[in-house]
């Protein structure tokens, strides 16, 4: 609708379109620098993952940078693909959204055309200055996760790996980050904590550290061996989910009061799935780490989860078995039974996966719009969250919809030709597949929707 416009922000309010931004200093200049006009485009779009240090292997940060990727920059931004954004923001936004607007992505074409002028050095800008080793500050503490081994080549891993600590005291923290030393190599951590009562546990740091859980035996045994039992055999409290990655998810701190969590002075972080894969080439080794951010906060209201889909409280239907050649759609459904708030969501695909939808049914039979990804990118899976929490009274049908391509049109298809491809226990292989809709929440409080979660980085 706005195509060939200069101005594409714009915000509808009922049949009200307001548009903004149309001040001349959009208007595209006639002669395009890198100091002057395209360094501040990547400075704010893209140089959080593009530099040293960031999670993109390599950086967009000097003239000889951008000039290297020039052609390369203006077909992944004409197309889309950078910033990574798979959500559309005409259906929901987000906290953190990564788009750039129709002007800049004229500006960095109309700057290829003319052949990529580098323009008067003391016009650079400065590179904003980026938190080192974490996505948002400067941890109160850092634990290492066990470095870990990678053979050139190898296949991909699923390691339980235990990564214990002790503290001084009964500590609050607001956020537990997940750093992944080689962003190329880890796929995806979902990490528990294991709480210990003081008196019951002698030494956290006895066992392995490590378990493959490809390999080995039954999660049981694993955590026999890896020392996870109390001194008297018996289990500690795992609390589930306190700790994600995937790439691209930067971490969230939510307002003092919600979210946190309570660390006992004994206790050790669970990484049930930590996910290796992709090593072609070289033998690394991975060293990540999580960080931890205390609170005087204590944890009153905690984030709870549920997902939908597969290993979810509702199932897919129909059953998730993708013939050879064909396409295929699916939902999931659950109603939820009392007021909730919810924080982020996190859809779920492989790579057969074409588009996702997701929105709640109110008894009114009116639409709360969730999210919508119209184009799948099984790379860029993110935690979306929301700007204010978004309220689900009670009785809503919470329902999420997906397409997924098992035909040769799809360049993701991992076999060629199509195979029948399943959903098996959950399997992450990349090559089974999954159809999840996980979703972060509170039960609702008064006013909740007022909340802005955008401010408290
Ligand atoms: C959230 C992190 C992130 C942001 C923001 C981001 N990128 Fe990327 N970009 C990546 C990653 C990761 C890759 C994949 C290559 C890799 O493994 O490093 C990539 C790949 C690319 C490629 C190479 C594509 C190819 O053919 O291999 C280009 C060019 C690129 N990005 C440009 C940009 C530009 C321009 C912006 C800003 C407008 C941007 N990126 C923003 C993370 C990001």
């Amino acid at each position: 609708m706005l195509s060939g416009k200069k101005c594409d922000r714009y915000i509808l309010i009922g049949i009200v379109a307001i548009f903004s931004a149309c001040h001349t200093k959009d208007r595209i200049p006639d002669k395009i620098t890198f100091t002057e006009h395209i360094a501040p485009v990547l400075y704010s779009n893209c140089t959080i993952c593009h530099r040293h240090g960031g999670n993109a292997h390599f950086a967009l940060v000097t003239y000889a940078d951008a000039r290297a990727y020039a052609s390369s920059i203006a077909y992944v931004v004409s197309q889309h693909l950078m910033p990574p954004w798979p959500a559309d923001p005409s259906y929901t936004h987000f906290v953190g959204e990564r788009l750039l607007s129709e002007h800049d992505i004229q500006l960095i074409q109309s700057w290829v055309k003319q052949g990529a002028q580098q323009g008067p050095t003391d016009r650079l800008p400065t590179l904003p200055a980026y938190p080192v080793g974490s996505t948002i500050g400067t941890p109160d503490m850092r634990i290492p996760v066990q470095p870990y081994f990678l053979k050139a080549n190898s296949s991909d891993r699923f390691l339980l790996i235990k990564v214990p600590y002790e503290l001084p005291h009964d500590t609050f923290a607001a956020v537990i980050e997940f750093m992944p030393g080689r962003h190329n190599v880890v796929h995806h951590v979902n990490g528990d904590m294991v709480k210990y009562q003081f008196d019951k546990k002698t030494n956290v740091f006895t066992g392995e550290n490590v378990a493959d859980m490809v390999e080995d035996t039954t999660i049981l045994q694993a955590y026999r061996r890896m020392g996870l039992p109390n001194d008297d055999g018996s289990y500690p409290v795992l609390q589930k989910s306190v700790v994600n990655y995937l790439p691209g998810v930067f971490a969230q701190r939510y307002p003092d009061g919600i979210g946190g969590f309570m660390l006992p002075r004994k206790g050790a972080f669970l990484l049930n799935d930590l996910h290796y894969g992709y090593t072609s080439g070289n033998d690394v080794w991975d060293s990540s780490y999580i960080n931890i951010f205390f609170t005087r906060f204590p944890p009153d209201r905690p984030v709870q989860e549920f997902q939908l889909g597969t290993l979810g409280i509702a199932p897919v239907e129909p059953e998730l078995v993708i013939q050879p050649n064909t396409t295929k759609h699916v939902t999931s459904r659950f109603t939820v039974p009392t007021d909730i708030s919810i924080l982020t969501v996190n859809p779920h695909m492989h790579l057969l996966g074409k588009a996702f939808k997701a929105y709640a049914l109110k008894p009114d039979k009116d639409t709360i719009r969730l999210i919508y990804i119209p184009r799948w990118d099984f790379n860029w899976q993110y935690f979306y969250t929301y700007r204010k929490m978004v309220k689900i009274p009670s009785g809503s049908t919470i329902v999420a919809e997906g397409d997924y391509d098992n035909t040769t049109n799809n360049p993701q298809n991992p076999f060629h030709p199509p195979q029948l491809v399943r959903e098996r226990n959950g399997s992450m292989k990349a090559t089974d597949e999954m159809f999840q809709f996980i979703v972060t929440y509170l039960p609702y409080k008064d006013g909740d929707e007022n909340i802005s979660l955008e401010t408290h980085k």
